[in-house]
């Protein structure tokens, strides 16, 4: 069945076409300057900045920008900025580094039900523009991770969505029975990527059937918000998409490495001691931009998007083909103060559109009704 769209038409949307709802709150500034609705523009050219410097008594206000988002059941980002699963670890090793206060959310490292130790190496290696990484989903187990982790979250302001992984439904299914109710886990982010043992080991997440019935399963397990994410790897994401927002699943959230391969110094032999590994980094926004683009156009529940941030461009990028929120990932390991940079960034570029809310920035690129998929092709258009 066809999820029902929930989008709200805006006047600030330029090239009219839709949005789509993060929800976002609205926050009354003092000087009560706020516009209206949360998507009108307030009333001040866009090119005006948004701070006068007039001398103390002719100041003029600043906009006060509500980058909230809700993600659904509940989950209430302070702002659309995440960092990606696998790059930020538990959130605890970067506390030294980054204010992980301000950022909109975590999504930790892959959790499993049993401890993994990960693949051989070499597991990591450049590419142009990104890198391949086929780490295993080393982890600790979930038992390990939620007795480690979960008390340093309690007292955290950003959420902690953990990432499960799993190679059955049954697996998914008991690691997230484990982490429901754990005081600190705020919701759960599937990794379907994953071999399907019960299905000849391909994954959940190319197939509608699998990746519909491990989220409908885990729907039942856990009222925890549930997000699943996305893989490129396939022909056509729409109906894979469709099966996850009717399974029951609060966000989506897109995409995950893309699958390659480099080769060794030698040529004799695959680089990776995994040999295929997961392309990630800047190399892969386009695929990112693509999918984000089609999914948005087809499911009514919110968006995250993922894949080769690295600045404010590629942020609003995402938020104008419907993403409600953007994770970071490979960037971090170049400079983990990009994403809390991030923040400041869409804060400031929506002061100066004298914009309350982003929420103005979210589907401006998307078409008025879903168009072609990739799937058709590229090149020819009937
Ligand atoms: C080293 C590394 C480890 C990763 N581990 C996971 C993981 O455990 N679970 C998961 O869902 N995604 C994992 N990912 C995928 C990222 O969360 C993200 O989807 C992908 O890297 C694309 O974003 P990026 O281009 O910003 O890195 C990993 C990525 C990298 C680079």
């Amino acid at each position: 069945m066809k999820a029902k769209r929930r989008v709200t038409t805006s006047p600030d949307v330029r090239r009219g076409g839709f949005q789509r709802g993060p929800t976002p709150r609205r926050k009354q500034s003092a000087a009560g300057s706020l516009p209206t609705a949360p998507t009108r523009p307030a009333p001040r050219p866009a090119a005006m900045p948004a701070r006068i410097e007039a001398g103390p008594e002719r100041r003029a206000p600043t906009i006060e920008v509500d980058l909230t988002v809700d993600l659904g059941r509940g989950l209430l980002l302070p702002n659309p900025i995440l960092v990606a699963s696998g790059t930020f670890g538990y959130g605890t090793e970067y506390g030294d580094v980054v204010e992980v206060d301000r950022l909109g959310a975590i999504c930790c490292k892959g959790t499993t039900l049993k401890p993994r130790i990960g693949n051989i190496t070499p597991r990591v290696t450049e590419t142009p523009g990104g890198m391949l990484n086929s780490i295993g989903l080393q982890n600790p187990g979930v038992d390990a991770v939620i007795e480690k982790y979960a008390e340093t979250w309690v007292g955290w302001k950003t959420p902690v969505i953990v990432n499960v992984a799993g190679e059955s439904v049954a697996d998914y299914v008991e690691v997230v029975r484990r982490l429901d109710g754990v005081p600190g886990v705020a919701g759960i982010e599937l990794n379907i990527s994953c071999p399907n043992v019960g299905r000849g080991g391909l994954q959940f997440a190319i197939d509608a059937g699998a990746a519909g019935e491990v989220t409908a399963a885990v729907r039942r397990a856990t009222d925890l918000p549930l997000l699943v994410k996305l893989s490129p790897n396939v022909a056509d994401v729409r109906p894979i998409a469709r099966a996850i927002a009717d399974a029951g699943a609060d966000a989506l959230t897109a995409i995950n490495t893309l699958s390659g391969i480099a080769l060794s110094p030698s040529r004799t032999k695959p680089l990776l001691g995994n040999i295929y590994g997961g392309l990630s980094g800047p190399a892969i926004k386009p695929i990112a931009l693509r999918v984000v683009y089609e999914v948005s156009q087809i499911v009514a529940i919110p968006v995250v998007a993922i894949g080769g941030v690295t600045e404010l461009s590629d942020v609003l990028d995402f938020l104008a083909v419907g993403a409600v929120a953007v994770q970071v990932g490979t960037a971090i390991f170049a400079d983990p103060s990009i994403p809390v940079r991030l923040v400041d960034e869409l804060t400031a570029v929506c002061r100066a559109r004298g914009l309350g809310t982003y929420a103005g920035l979210i589907g401006t690129a998307l078409p008025p009704k879903p168009g072609a998929p990739s799937s058709k092709g590229v090149e020819y258009r009937p």
